[in-house]
């Protein structure tokens, strides 16, 4: 096949209105994450460079674009709650990122309500179906092949406690689709939200291949 490629190679640049890159591995899961300072103030914050790393633990992660509040916080504690966001809550998530100073409560800015947590001294966000509650398990800056520091900084944790609205269990099966969860696409406004209609599925083939 020979396509008629645009090549770039992002160190000089991409050259077009948005940087394609997150719209290309998109649209992504979103990790909106609470966590609370050593001093106690509470903190609500989406990353989308988030995803699932582990099944036995689990273990997710996300990254920071820099040193930013959540980073702190979870370097001073060692604990954040993953809440999913959803279609119902995509506003008060939004809300969420405004890069208000570390003394600004986001629960309190976005209009939601801290749940206390189980096991670890974050709370989650009530109106938010599923959460997990989580131990950091590796803080990891991000290198360049050559080695180089980006300042960037992968925060991985072990999910230790898992919240599930009864609702989203149909027979004892988690119900994706029923979450209405949103993810994030490209460019500077993009989400889609996951509905029933988008389900497709395929099981996996026998080797050798049959047929
Ligand atoms: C949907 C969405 C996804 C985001 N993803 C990231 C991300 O992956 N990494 C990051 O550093 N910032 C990301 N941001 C920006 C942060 O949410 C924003 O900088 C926020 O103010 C950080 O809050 P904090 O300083 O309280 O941790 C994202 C924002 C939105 C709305």
């Amino acid at each position: 096949m020979n396509h008629d490629d645009y090549f770039y190679e992002p160190a000089g640049g991409h050259g077009l209105p948005h940087d394609p890159f997150n719209a290309i591995v998109g649209p992504r899961p979103i990790g909106w994450i609470a966590s609370r300072s050593g001093a106690g103030v509470l903190n609500l914050a989406p990353y989308s460079f988030f995803n699932a790393f582990n099944y036995t633990p689990p273990i997710i992660g996300f990254s920071s674009q820099g040193r930013k509040d959540t980073l702190r916080n979870i370097e001073e504690t060692g604990e954040f709650v993953w809440n999913l966001a959803t279609r119902p809550l995509a506003e008060a998530m939004n809300v969420s990122c405004a890069p208000a100073p570390p003394e600004v409560d986001e629960f309190v800015l976005a209009g939601l309500t801290p749940s206390p947590s189980r096991i670890v001294g974050v709370p989650r966000v009530a109106e938010s179906p599923v959460a997990f509650e989580c131990r950091v398990s590796q803080l990891v800056e991000l290198k360049t092949h050559a080695g180089a520091g980006t300042g960037n900084w992968m925060v991985f944790g072990e999910v230790v406690g898992v919240h599930i609205a009864q609702h989203l269990l149909r027979d004892g099966i988690y119900d994706t689709a029923g979450a209405q969860p949103i993810l994030r696409g490209g460019g500077p406004a993009d989400y889609f939200e996951i509905t029933r209609e988008q389900l497709f599925q395929m099981r996996r083939p026998p080797y050798p291949l049959e047929g």
